[in-house]
């Protein structure tokens, strides 16, 4: 990161996230600043370290239009910034090789362990069913997806994910190869008003002990 972004520190970021549906349309975001969002984004962990996600960043007004009814005439996809469509590559595994090699350059990874680590992964992947291809491509989009939300908030940005979009559509209209699952949409810009509050469950609800048995 350049030592020139202030970030705010991690308590406030969690703390303040919170889904922004209306933007000040007026607000662009640099590319060179959404690549480094991306980058850090991409520190996330993911299966392997295979790195199945890939962003098709949607920040000109006219792909903001034809991307509009496709995400249910949400608004907020032509108020924001950009819009990142979050994919999961389904052949993404295959990039291993490649990965481990540069953490071999990087003195990460010993040779010997890498060429072992590549070959069993390369098989285990091309042996696994679509769904849980998918699955797993899914997962690692999810977390990227968080890590992304976090870190354009760190950089006082505003986020929100979307769901509410028809995948198929999106495929259609942005000639998405059959490879790269549509994961997530997310806004990205700055808020307009801010996002609404939103209750959670008490942790001791959610959490349990070492057994499903709450007594
Ligand atoms: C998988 C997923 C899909 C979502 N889809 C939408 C959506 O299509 N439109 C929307 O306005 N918010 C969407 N949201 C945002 C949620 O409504 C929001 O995260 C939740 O209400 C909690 O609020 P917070 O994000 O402000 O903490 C989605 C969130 C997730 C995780």
């Amino acid at each position: 990161m350049p030592a020139t972004v202030q970030t705010k520190d991690y308590g406030t970021v969690v703390r303040e996230r919170h889904s922004v549906r209306h933007y000040d349309p007026s607000v662009t975001i640099p590319r060179d600043e959404l690549k480094e969002m991306l980058a850090e984004a991409s520190l996330a962990p993911s299966s392997s370290n295979t790195q199945t996600w890939r962003f098709l960043v949607i920040d000109d007004p006219e792909a903001k239009q034809r991307l509009l009814p496709i995400a249910n005439n949400q608004k907020q996809v032509v108020e924001a910034a950009a819009t990142i469509a979050v994919l999961g590559d389904l052949n993404g595994y295959k990039e291993i090789g490649r990965i481990n090699d540069m953490a071999v350059k990087a003195g990460y990874m010993p040779e010997d362990f890498a060429k072992q680590f590549t070959e069993n992964s390369l098989k285990l992947y091309a042996s696994l069913p679509p769904e849980k291809m998918r699955s797993i491509v899914q997962i690692d989009g999810g977390l990227v997806s968080m890590q992304f939300m976090l870190t354009a908030k760190s950089r006082g940005y505003d986020t929100v994910p979307m769901g509410g979009f028809n995948p198929q559509k999106l495929v259609e209209e942005f000639s998405i190869p059959d490879h790269l699952v549509p994961i997530m949409l997310i806004a990205v810009g700055k808020a307009a008003t801010p996002g609404r509050l939103t209750a959670r469950l008490p942790i001791d609800d959610i959490t349990f002990w070492n057994s499903l048995n709450k007594s």
